[in-house]
């Protein structure tokens, strides 16, 4: 079965599997980077990793539209009931919620995560998808962390990681993190939306390529890549 990922630019995600379209953290009206309207987004499941308003500003309206199912900690769940998002799945760090195409698993990230609105947004997450019989490490805002390495343990396919420094971890430790991780493949996220976090891809790639033993792949915004290892079930 092929898995398609898709790169809306920025930390924004969309993952198709078996007709299913997961969105990881939708930021496009006002992302930069992004081709695409938050209007024009359709999804079955969204996933927040964390409140800050370049992972969540579309959050509400492609939920409302949509009826998806959005997924996040506890707290960034009852701030979206708030907002008239009414499937909505609150979780916390180490938990997993089973959807029949796909297990969610939160784990921790090192960042910070208040809402656009000035309110808790309770603590910030990855989130570890076990689907189609692979796993997909999306990390979140988040510096590196020795941790790392028992995501690592759970036989990482693809990780999604931010490379882009200043709010996150930049090059040099997206490269530990993919030592600790040892994914199959590793796709860089959170960098060029902005001057602040504008970095070199392909200087990225070529020291994951010289010191992991993992595969980059660099997206263009909006932009896809087929995986096509998985299978039909998780
Ligand atoms: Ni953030
Ligand atoms: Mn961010």
């Amino acid at each position: 079965m092929t898995l398609t990922l898709t790169w809306h630019g920025h930390a924004t995600w969309a993952i198709e599997f078996v007709g299913k379209r997961i969105l990881v953290d939708p930021f496009f009206d006002q992302n930069p980077a992004a081709k695409a309207k938050a209007s024009e987004i359709d999804s079955d499941l969204i996933l927040v990793t964390h409140g800050h308003a370049d992972h969540i500003a579309d959050a509400v309206s492609i939920a409302r539209r949509t009826k998806a199912m959005v997924v996040c900690v506890y707290e960034i769940a009852e701030w979206l009931g708030k907002q008239g998002v009414t499937e909505v799945t609150g979780m916390n760090l180490g938990g997993s919620f089973l959807l029949p195409y796909c297990n969610v698993k939160m784990v921790p990230a090192l960042h910070s995560s208040t809402l656009p609105d000035g309110s808790n947004g309770g603590v910030p997450a990855g989130f570890v998808l076990t689907i189609g019989g692979k796993r997909i490490y999306i990390a979140g805002d988040t510096a590196f962390f020795s941790d790392m390495s028992l995501v690592g343990q759970m036989e990482i396919e693809v990780a999604i990681l931010p490379i882009g420094d200043l709010y996150t971890m930049g090059i040099d430790d997206s490269v530990l993190a993919t030592q600790a991780i040892n994914p199959r493949f590793v796709l860089p996220s959170h960098f060029n939306t902005w001057p602040t976090i504008a970095q070199d891809a392909k200087a990225w790639a070529h020291k994951i390529k010289s010191e992991t033993p993992a595969d980059p792949i660099i997206l263009a915004p909006g932009a896809a890549h087929q995986f096509a290892s998985f299978k039909a079930a998780h």
